[in-house]
């Protein structure tokens, strides 16, 4: 295991499972696991990223330039299963964890709905936000338009929600957020940071720790970093873990110094629109 301290960012190379049952406390998790479909392991997005992504501009990606993703079969519906009670014995109270699942169909079907089942089973199931991605997704029938993102409140405590604008919806339109095409230097599933920022400046504030536990490029810590928080984040791949330092790094260099203190939570527990 190697650990890494950039500023307010601590970044661990090694698997999430034996390193966060060591962790102290942290607010807020927003995080990305592996979603079971073989990503870049010669499926649509390979040959995506042949086409308009790297140097192979007209041809078939080659097998050679695969890029699989760690624990990306059916075993990370067990590594899923395994990480949720790890992470909710972490969270301090009121704390939330916010997971990418995929896309509504592809992969192991239906897997939004047992990963949804799953994390009720451990935490307060809250809420399925659907990432809209805007046209045009991968996939023939039915193109994989949109993402979502699954929310669970550590129970026994109000959920913190640090908006009190009442206008936040559980879908994220495309102006907001907009998608990634990998090129061949990302990672093969990067997400933007702007669909972090959301997560993290909804459930923490400035001074609070984030974890990612499945940090692949380290997308969540630029947001975390840029947005005055504390990261703490996990990659197993060490090809990943070596962007993520190099791009929290950049973040850490050039993030404003000084934060304004966001206001009190407000929670929304059984308020008069019945939401949890
Ligand atoms: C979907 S990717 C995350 C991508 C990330 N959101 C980004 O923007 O770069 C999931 C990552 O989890 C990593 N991973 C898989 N199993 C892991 C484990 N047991 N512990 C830590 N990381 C793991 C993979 O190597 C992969 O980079």
């Amino acid at each position: 295991m190697v650990k890494k301290i950039i500023g307010d960012a601590t970044l661990y190379l090694g698997d999430c499972l034996e390193i966060i049952p060591a962790l102290d406390p942290v607010d807020f998790v927003f995080t990305d696991p592996p979603y079971g479909h073989n990503n870049n392991d010669g499926d649509m997005i390979a040959n995506w990223e042949a086409i308009y992504g790297g140097k192979n501009k007209v041809k078939k990606v080659e097998e050679s330039e695969y890029r699989p993703i760690a624990n990306d079969g059916i075993e990370a519906n067990e590594i899923y299963k395994q990480v949720l009670p790890l992470l909710e014995a972490r969270l301090s109270r009121g704390g939330c964890c916010c997971c990418c699942c995929c896309c509504g169909g592809g992969g192991p079907d239906p897997q939004f709905a047992r990963w949804s089942i799953w994390m009720d089973e451990v935490f307060d199931f809250k809420q399925m936000v659907i990432w809209d991605k805007g046209p045009m997704g991968m996939g023939h029938h039915y193109r994989r338009s949109y993402e979502t993102v699954l929310v669970g409140v550590k129970h026994g405590g109000p959920v913190k929600w640090y908006d009190n604008t009442r206008r936040i919806e559980n879908i994220i339109r495309p102006e907001a957020c907009g998608k990634i095409i990998p090129q061949k230097d990302d990672h093969p599933t990067v997400k933007p940071v702007k669909l972090s920022n959301i997560f993290i400046g909804l459930h923490s504030r400035p001074g609070e720790i984030v974890l990612d536990p499945f940090m692949g490029s380290g997308t969540t810590g630029i947001s975390a970093i840029t947005m005055g928080r504390k990261f703490i984040g996990i990659e197993l791949d060490e090809i990943h873990f070596n962007h993520a330092v190099q791009r929290i790094t950049d973040a850490w260099k050039s993030k404003p110094m000084l934060f304004e203190e966001t206001q009190e939570p407000i929670y929304k527990e059984n308020d008069m629109f019945g939401e949890k």
